[in-house]
């Protein structure tokens, strides 16, 4: 499996070669791949890595499974493609393998479908004029294989002549925001710039932003979200200010097993990449730390979230278990 090591960017472009499962593990543990999609796509390759290493044998196939599903433990979207395309082990490595190209697949389409559906409601919130959009960490196509989730809504609405400007926090501590989001709107030539991210609030409140964008790990049934830390705060700034605040994620981010955003497990991530990244001694290497990855984000404080099937509008009483079927993808 080949993957763009995102450790190095902005600074290089450089291919990782993922070769066995415990290359994909480590991969997925630093960083050098991320983003819940993505975490989906390569968590299945990674089954059919596992599927050749354990020569097919189910006692010596489940460890590796245990491995991978449990190399990040927020994002639903890992543990639920490496069990979805470990269904196909008994029918063979091909099987195995076809079965992780149709979740690649999936997600590419659904970021197209995002895109639109999200690009359709966000000029719904001005009339017709270019809009800014606020974001958090980064959700383009380096968090999805191609397009993404709110990153691909901006794109979509720069394609169609109305984004006015990209607000990106610079999201702290691994700086995905600023190594990650800016690199990606350059590419795209999108309009942007970059804040830290105790400048959110401030920001929100001048009156500069249309919208929020974020994506999100885990969506719970009752719509509560965890995303990247910062996001909880931002939904506050967001409704203090009067912004729309919209989640988009695919349906596979969805956990409708899970109740409520209490019920969802936040990684922490140690002391390490908080007193010593970007450099060594940002703080005294000794200092305790809190570093939680994720937060959880109320259903009350999010305005809408947009999947590639549907719009939930959950400030209009909307709910991800009741209401219409979600359409076919489009
Ligand atoms: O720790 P990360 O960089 O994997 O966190 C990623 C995020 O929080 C993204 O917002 C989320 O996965 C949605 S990505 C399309």
């Amino acid at each position: 499996m080949e993957v763009i090591d995102q450790t190095m960017l902005p600074g290089a472009v450089e291919v990782l070669r993922l070769t066995t499962v415990a290359d994909v593990v480590a991969a997925i543990d630093r960083l050098a791949v991320r983003g819940a999609p993505a975490l989906g796509v390569v968590g299945g390759f990674g089954v059919a890595l596992a599927h050749r290493e354990s020569a097919g044998g189910p006692t010596q196939l489940e460890p590796l499974l245990n491995d991978l599903e449990s190399a990040r433990p927020t994002a639903v979207n890992l543990a639920r493609m490496v069990r979805r395309v470990a269904e196909f082990a008994p029918q063979g490595f091909e099987a195995v393998l076809n079965a992780a190209f149709e979740v690649r697949d999936e997600e590419i389409a659904a970021s197209r479908g995002m895109a639109r559906r999200g690009a359709d409601l966000a000029a719904q919130f001005v009339d017709g004029r270019p809009l800014t959009v606020m974001t958090i960490c980064n959700t383009g196509a380096l968090a999805a294989v191609e397009g993404g989730t709110a990153l691909a809504v901006a794109e979509e609405l720069h394609k169609r002549g109305l984004l006015a400007e990209v607000v990106a926090l610079e999201t702290r501590p691994l700086l995905q925001g600023a190594r990650l989001t800016a690199w990606e709107l350059a590419q795209m030539d999108a309009p942007h710039r970059l804040i830290v991210d105790s400048a959110a609030a401030s920001v929100l409140a001048s009156g500069l932003i249309d919208v929020v964008l974020t994506g999100a790990d885990r969506i719970a049934a009752n719509a509560d979200t965890a995303n990247k830390i910062g996001t909880f705060g931002l939904a506050l700034a967001a409704a203090d200010a009067g912004v729309p605040f919209v989640v988009v994620a695919p349906e596979s981010t969805i956990d409708l097993g899970t109740s409520s955003g209490a019920s969802i497990p936040i990684e922490d991530r140690g002391a390490r990449e908080v007193v010593s990244y970007p450099l060594e001694g940002t703080a005294p290497p000794e200092t305790k730390v809190i570093n939680p990855a994720f937060d959880v984000t109320r259903a009350e404080l999010i305005t809408a979230i947009v999947t590639e099937r549907r719009v939930v509008d959950l400030s209009g009483g909307g709910t991800l278990t009741g209401g219409q079927d979600p359409e076919p993808p489009r």
